[in-house]
């Protein structure tokens, strides 16, 4: 097709797009050049914010390692990922789900870790925490010997492999839920913390006047055969960004019940109060159990 107009270069990439065998494929990048399409024409892109654009991918790209993945935080800062999260689950978006954000840090072969023990590996001074969950379907029947990893940032807002202070593996645990779906355990209390504002996510953030913290969260995925492999995060409502998250991943389901206490501890003589309790329960739903790609190793 020659081009004659501005217009026609849209109808020919529409119809090249329509040749896709796969229709899967077809549908997405038909709908992909309508949009890109759109998108240059309403801003009427320059050339030179074209050629700033293209460099900016090429940077996301080459910003991405086996530790960090700039990709991924751009996509949450845009809250692109959040958006994909909430169409695939919760009844395609119509009902409250439990799945959350991913996240950059997820690793493969936590330490196996019995229930009641704790994910603290190496000294981490903070407040004691001591989560208390239980895994349930969506009749709330209990789901007993799921596979669940646990993951936090540290008291100073840390993760293990960020963090030459801490021990490999420290604040990450694998726990098998009992008979009566729960899983529990010792940790320290998480605090929020800013995603890395050296590369491509920190600039657009200070362009936007945007801070670039995530409220305080625990991480956890959960696997059993007969349900999708839930991928949680739930937040602790005492954060000062708990409605500001950078990366838009709170949501009502997802915001968890801890409680400071100043009584001394029950059953653990040995913390000093205050000390802190999580109560969550962890909805899954039916479907395929697969573990994601972990975005680092
Ligand atoms: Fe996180």
């Amino acid at each position: 097709m020659i081009i004659e107009r501005q217009e026609d270069v849209t109808a020919a990439a529409l119809a090249v797009m329509q040749c896709t065998t796969d229709p899967r494929l077809r549908e997405i990048m038909v709908s992909l050049v309508r949009h890109l399409h759109g998108f240059v024409r309403e801003v009427r892109l320059t050339e030179d914010e074209f050629r700033d654009a293209a460099a900016i991918l090429n940077e996301l790209g080459k910003l991405t390692t086996d530790t960090h993945n700039e990709i991924v935080l751009m996509a949450g800062s845009l809250g692109v990922s959040s958006l994909v999260c909430l169409l695939n689950n919760g009844d395609h978006g119509n009902t409250e789900t439990s799945q959350s954000l991913l996240g950059p840090f997820w690793r493969l072969n936590s330490p196996r870790v019995r229930n009641g023990g704790s994910i603290i590996l190496s000294e981490t001074p903070g407040e004691a925490l001591f989560v208390n969950a239980r895994v349930e379907d969506r009749q709330g029947r209990a789901i007993s010997g799921a596979e669940v990893d646990i993951w936090h940032a540290s008291p100073v807002g840390l993760y293990e492999n960020q963090d030459p202070e801490q021990a490999d593996m420290n604040l990450r645990g694998k726990f098998t839920t009992g008979e009566d779906g729960r899983f529990w355990f010792r940790s320290v209390r998480m605090v929020g913390y800013p995603l890395p504002t050296d590369g491509v996510v920190g600039r657009l953030l200070r362009a936007q006047n945007r801070h670039p913290y995530r409220p305080a969260h625990l991480h956890a995925l959960i696997f059993k055969e007969g349900f999708k492999t839930l991928i949680s995060q739930v937040y602790d409502p005492h954060d000062p960004h708990i409605d500001t998250d950078v990366q838009f991943g709170v949501t009502r389901a997802l915001i968890g019940d801890f409680i400071r206490h100043d009584e001394p501890h029950p059953t653990e003589p040995t913390v000093r109060p205050p000390w802190y309790s999580l109560d969550y329960i962890y909805v899954m739903e039916p479907g395929v159990a697969r573990l994601p790609r972990p975005p680092i190793k």
